[in-house]
């Protein structure tokens, strides 16, 4: 955002039932609580050189008032009443910028083309091109909440090798990273070789990882292939059709448990989760481990409406994106967001392994951001 300069003089300046009023012929007004104006000084003893604030809010006093303000260019100062605290600020940067959310594109099956895809040898390459490859398929995971990368060697635990390109691997009770592949006795079904309709995956922990990366290293089995669904387009879709229910799988918990000879995880939830503006921000998806939900029946009754309608748009090709992992292929997804699952495979007919492991997204986010500063620098 470009401003203009802010000429403006101590006549412009009001304090009117504590907030700071800056205008001029009523026009380019800046208003801020007095507050939050003392909170933002930016002085010595304020803020410590890392920027990190040194102001502790518990001291503040709540009859705050300021005097002998002063402008100077684009500089206003004042002294804090009844502290006596002096402070200075820039006026542009009192301007309320507008918050900016990071960006995703909710999608359906239609947006095979957009997935991100790359090689596992391009996004490694520490030089400029590997570092452009590896922003440019960080930043399709954050906007499409999934990627797939290719050639990946099929390696034993190489998967972390993977998360380690944007953060930290997420160890769990399955280790820091987990076979999948048909087993005689499993605790999970998805070591059986039976389809797994699409689900969020752990959600009987809190916090939920919040990324998961699925890398194959055999599959020469019939059937297995992959699919993936954004859970929020599908949250948004229900919403649509049925609000009422979409309110009760906002609102109402259920219990997830995973249990095996040493582990015996819990969590309680609900299926959908808004964030502050009431935008769909997390899903959490997985009949296999969701236990029996308990509620009022009138309320039970139309739960279920939509949770079945939530179950039968995400078994819906309309809004799937389905694939085939070879040896080397990994897809990565973000487990707030979008659902993975495969159709069954026949045991006998060949080998299928893959494995997996968790990590988080804040390591995403900063390392885009590392390298878009590296980029522009
Ligand atoms: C899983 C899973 C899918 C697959 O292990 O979480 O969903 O393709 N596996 O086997
Ligand atoms: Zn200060
Ligand atoms: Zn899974």
């Amino acid at each position: 955002m470009t401003l203009r300069p802010f000429a403006l003089s101590e006549a412009d300046v009001a304090v009117v039932d504590g907030v700071l009023r800056l205008s001029r012929d009523h026009r380019d007004k800046i208003e801020v609580p007095l507050v939050a104006l003392r909170d933002r000084c930016r002085c010595p003893a304020c803020r410590h050189p890392s920027g990190q604030r040194l102001l502790d809010p518990a001291t503040l006093p709540t009859d705050l008032e300021t005097t002998d303000i002063r402008i100077d260019a684009d500089t206003i100062r004042m002294t804090w009443m009844p502290e006596r605290h002096e402070s200075s600020y820039a006026i542009s940067d009192l301007i309320t910028p507008p918050l900016s959310r990071r960006e995703s594109t909710l999608w359906d099956a239609g947006a095979e083309a957009q997935l991100p895809v790359s090689r596992y040898s391009t996004i490694i390459s520490n030089d400029t091109t590997g570092r452009g490859a590896l922003l440019r398929w960080l930043q399709g995971v954050q906007q499409m909440g999934c990627g797939l990368l290719h050639d990946v060697s099929t390696v034993d635990g190489e998967v972390t090798r993977v998360a380690e390109l944007f953060g930290h691997v997420r160890e769990t009770n399955y280790g820091r990273w987990f076979d999948v592949r048909s087993l005689v006795d499993p605790s999970n079904l998805a070591n059986t070789s039976l389809g797994l309709a699409a689900h969020t995956d752990n959600p009987y922990r809190d916090p939920v990882p919040t990324m998961q990366l699925l890398h194959c290293l055999e599959s020469t089995a019939m059937g297995g292939e992959n699919m993936v669904v954004d859970g929020w387009r599908v949250a948004n879709v229900v919403r649509e059709l049925k609000p009422a229910g979409f309110d009760l799988l906002v609102r109402h918990g259920v219990t997830f448990r995973y249990r095996d000879g040493t582990t015996d995880l819990s969590a309680h939830e609900p299926l959908i989760m808004l964030d502050g503006d009431g935008i769909v921000s997390g899903v959490r998806f997985n009949p296999r481990s969701m236990q029996d939900p308990l509620m009022p029946p009138a309320e039970l009754a139309a739960w279920y409406e939509a949770y079945l309608l939530f179950a039968r748009l995400v078994a819906d090709p309309r809004f799937q994106i389905r694939f085939r992992l070879d040896p080397g292929d990994l897809f990565i997804v973000d487990n707030r967001r979008v659902l993975h699952g495969r159709t069954a495979y026949e045991a006998t007919s060949g080998a299928r392994h893959l494995q997996g492991c968790y990590a988080d997204i804040d390591g995403l986010h900063s390392t885009i951001s590392m390298l878009q500063q590296q980029e522009s620098s």
